[in-house]
């Protein structure tokens, strides 16, 4: 790695760390969530280092933050065991209960959950180096997630809870769930991703294992007794440790039914390739993406340089939604490139906790690296970087580099970069940031900046079937939650936002009669004497 001067103060001394951001106590954690208990692990553990470095004398070292259970091919199976019994193919207490009580059962998650927030926001922060004002963000967001979730359960409800009749058929029809589901989210949003899952997986009824991603581990620790207190024993089970001994072994059983994923599709394929019974399993993944933005001719080009900067450079460029290759029309490059790397050079660049930082460390151990490898594949392929000190790194934190010219020889026109990395290039006729994306293996979402509306037009018909969300003179975000998140190609199965996430998790199913005295007596009795969860024509308020 490059010899660093920019960066060469970058780590603090212990002692300079604001009190209040300070981990006061490692947290080497030794429980694990399985059938209803706290569960205590003696056998081998994986550390938890952050990527914040601290400075004693000359020398720095990474902050160990704790441990973690690396749990085997035993434990996992009792975690399954648990989930199956639980379930009990649909006839268990929780896949049975009425959506009235299964949202009692949140409300109360939710209350405990608001009140642990500093505990996760400082782990969150301290893992995977997120500016503290993000992870209050990306706490907040989910509490948003769930209270949301359940107005939309409750709008569903009352929508399913009249009975139809289409010829001589009475029928009601609602969502039930799909039994046991095993839940992994990303490294990047390791609360809200992973918990855009599990809440809508468990509040349809399903029953969950869910593995923690990579990173941002331990900031689940202060939830594991919410968990435990709010739900019956078994519908949620949280285990730890490598996945070949865990998930693997898992999705050989063929005893998995729904399998949500967010994080690599190299990953996601060698999971979902495990299971013996394919037909069987639902897949709900969020995977990579290469997200254009197109600058056109007439763009604002403050406008588009301020959202390319936050769209490429939010959280280091490690978001599926960061703008990860950048478009502008030959005519306007020049200004534009100058004005991106004079903003890009105006950000703050420090630890998580200082105010307003933008540019923080990389979690992710092999990452520098990485970064590296596809800034030196691209000058070697005649790209130059165009900032003063871009790529710049030490140890853990990388200055942004901004690329430029990029052409399709070079790794990271195609590759998903996932961190500090700008690529761009420019282009003369629209047809080749379209013929890009035709190209492209992704097909998540794009942003277009320009003032013609006739000439947006022109372009938002041809980009809506190429992607799923068109943004105009806009980053490309996932937010808000309410709205359809999803991928064409490589980039995602099924779609996730608030109202779309119940619908992945649970399936239509329905109770039928014909129309006849028999019948007719039965219902009425059964909806009278509110003898069923299923066919009940009760409203939730
Ligand atoms: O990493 C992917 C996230 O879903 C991005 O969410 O666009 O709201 O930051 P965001």
């Amino acid at each position: 790695m490059q010899e660093s001067t920019k960066l060469a103060n970058i780590f603090p001394a212990e002692l300079t760390i604001p009190l209040n951001m300070v981990i006061e106590k490692q947290l080497d954690q030794k429980e694990y969530l399985v059938d209803g208990e706290l569960k205590i692990w003696n056998g081998s553990i994986q550390e938890v280092f952050s990527p914040v470095f601290v400075k004693e004398g000359n020398r720095i070292s990474r902050k160990r933050l704790g441990s973690y259970p690396l749990l085997g091919e035993k434990e996992s199976f009792e975690a399954l065991q648990s989930a199956q019994q639980t379930y009990n193919l649909g006839r268990g207490e929780w896949p049975t209960m009425s959506v009235k009580n299964r949202i009692e059962h949140m409300l109360m998650f939710v209350k405990m959950m608001k009140e642990q927030k500093a505990n996760v926001v400082k782990w969150l922060m301290w893992e995977i180096g997120k500016p503290f004002k993000d992870s209050e963000k990306e706490f907040d967001r989910t509490i948003e997630y769930i209270i949301d979730t359940i107005e939309a359960l409750k709008n569903l409800d009352r929508e399913s809870s009249r009975i139809e009749k289409k010829n001589e058929i009475y029928a009601q029809i609602r969502r039930g769930p799909l039994g046991v589901t095993l839940c992994m989210g990303p490294y990047n949003y390791p609360l809200n991703e992973t918990f855009a899952l599990l809440i809508p997986a468990l509040i349809m009824g399903n029953v969950v294992i869910l593995k923690p991603a990579k990173h941002g581990i331990l900031l689940l620790h202060p939830l594991l007794n919410a968990f435990k207190e709010c739900f019956p024993k078994g519908v949620i089970n949280i285990i730890y440790g490598h996945g070949k001994e865990t998930v693997a072994k898992l999705m050989e059983s063929g005893k998995v039914d729904v399998f949500a994923f967010i994080g690599s599709s190299k990953v996601a394929n060698v999971i979902k390739k495990l299971h013996p019974k394919p037909n069987r399993l639902r897949s709900i993944l969020g995977l990579e993406a290469k997200n254009p933005a197109i600058v056109l001719r007439d763009a604002y080009i403050e406008l588009a340089v301020n959202e390319c900067i936050s769209g490429s450079l939010s959280f280091n460029g490690q978001r599926c939604t960061a703008l990860k290759i950048i478009f502008v029309h030959e005519d306007i490059v020049e200004d534009f490139n100058k004005r991106f790397v004079e903003k890009l050079e105006k950000l703050k660049m420090g630890m998580p906790w200082e105010d307003g930082v933008f540019i923080t460390p990389l979690p992710e151990f092999d990452k520098p690296t990485y970064i590296k490898e596809l800034i030196d594949d691209a000058v070697n392929n005649g790209a130059k970087i165009i900032n003063k000190d871009g790529g710049e790194t030490l140890e853990s934190f990388v200055y942004p580099a901004v690329l430029y010219p990029i052409n399709s020889k070079m790794r990271v026109y195609n590759e998903e970069q996932f961190g500090p990395v700008i690529p761009i290039l420019s282009f003369k006729s629209i047809s080749e940031p379209i013929q890009y994306m035709v190209d492209s293996n992704f097909g998540q979402q794009v942003s277009i900046f320009g003032t013609d509306s006739t000439q947006l037009a022109q372009l938002i018909d041809p980009l809506v079937n190429q992607v799923c969300r068109v943004n105009i003179n806009c980053q490309c975000q996932r937010s808000p939650d309410v709205f359809p998140f999803n991928g064409r190609k490589d980039s995602a199965e099924g779609t996730l936002s608030v109202f779309d996430a119940l619908r992945v998790f649970s399936i239509r199913t329905m109770v039928a009669v014909k129309d006849m005295d028999l019948n007719k007596k039965i219902v009425s009795e059964i909806l009278e004497e509110r003898k069923s969860n299923f066919l009940s024509t009760d409203y939730i308020l």
